[in-house]
């Protein structure tokens, strides 16, 4: 339960691997003992967060999840809320692709939307429906600043950003007055298991950065957060810069 100071007891985190959502784990754990939710495909990784987070304070529970899986959300909410009431849940989980690949691999682009786009809205359905219930609680959504603009070098993947993007601002509106809240994430570059081995974009960020935003932005109450901060006039001007001329940029 959130006590008065706004200080959270049980996070879930949905995508319990991505090293984003392990961030705001320990950010959450650096203010009191708390209880973690992993949902995540089963891995040795999965073990290897379980055990940090208990190294760190936390008491662990292990829910299994997989995007590809449509009966999958249902069955994961039941089991993370049977031990009780979620206050914070990070929908985390999601691929990049490669678009020079997905250009020519229907089956993979499909296979994409599935992960990033259709889970995740499947996911915030469920999780809204508990947390009406329980009439409290927070939903962190991780969309991106590549949906705010497709580019042509990832724009499958900018188009599912979008996607959730537009589904989890809705779903804000649609829950207000109920006493859950929807935080839409928008990070940039961020220094992650997703991006290893790429170059660096401006601007780039790290997981911990995000989970700052993250913690502030819920405990604020904000509906949408870019990290970082400076991402959303940068976005503001891409988003309005002449097509002929953004085309050209080496973005
Ligand atoms: N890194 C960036 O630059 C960046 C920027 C903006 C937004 N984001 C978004 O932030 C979120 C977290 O990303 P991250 O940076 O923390 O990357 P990450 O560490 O690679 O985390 C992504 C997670 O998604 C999980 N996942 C992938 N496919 C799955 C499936 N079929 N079922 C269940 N889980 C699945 C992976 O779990 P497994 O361990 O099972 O593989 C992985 O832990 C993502 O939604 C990403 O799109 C990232």
């Amino acid at each position: 339960m959130i006590d008065a100071l706004g200080s959270v007891g049980s996070l879930l985190l949905v995508g319990g691997t991505s090293d984003i959502a392990v961030a705001t784990a320990h950010r959450y754990l650096q203010e009191r003992p708390l209880r973690v939710v992993l949902a995540a495909r089963d891995s040795a990784r999965r073990a290897t967060v379980a055990e940090e987070l208990r190294a760190a304070g936390a008491t662990v529970e292990v829910v299994d999840f997989d995007a590809e899986d449509p009966a999958s959300p249902e069955r994961m909410v039941a089991a993370a809320t049977a031990g009780g009431d979620v206050d914070v849940a990070v929908v985390a989980f999601g691929q990049l692709g490669e678009q020079e690949q997905l250009a020519h691999d229907p089956a993979a682009v499909a296979a994409l939307a599935r992960v990033n786009y259709v889970a995740p809205v499947v996911v915030g359905t469920v999780l809204a429906e508990r947390m009406r219930a329980q009439g409290h609680g927070s939903i962190v959504a991780l969309s991106s600043v590549a949906g705010e603009r497709a580019r042509a070098s990832n724009f499958v993947y900018g188009s599912t950003k979008a996607g959730i993007d537009a589904f989890y601002s809705g779903l804000a509106d649609s829950l207000a007055g109920s006493g859950v809240s929807v935080l839409v994430v928008r990070p940039g570059f961020v220094r992650s298991k997703m991006t290893e081995g790429l170059p660096d974009a401006p601007l780039a960020t790290t997981p911990e950065a995000v989970a700052e935003a993250i913690v502030t932005g819920v405990r604020k109450g904000r509906h949408t957060v870019w990290v970082p901060g400076a991402m959303r006039w940068v976005m503001s001007g891409l988003r309005h810069t002449p097509r002929a001329i953004f085309r050209k940029l080496p973005i």
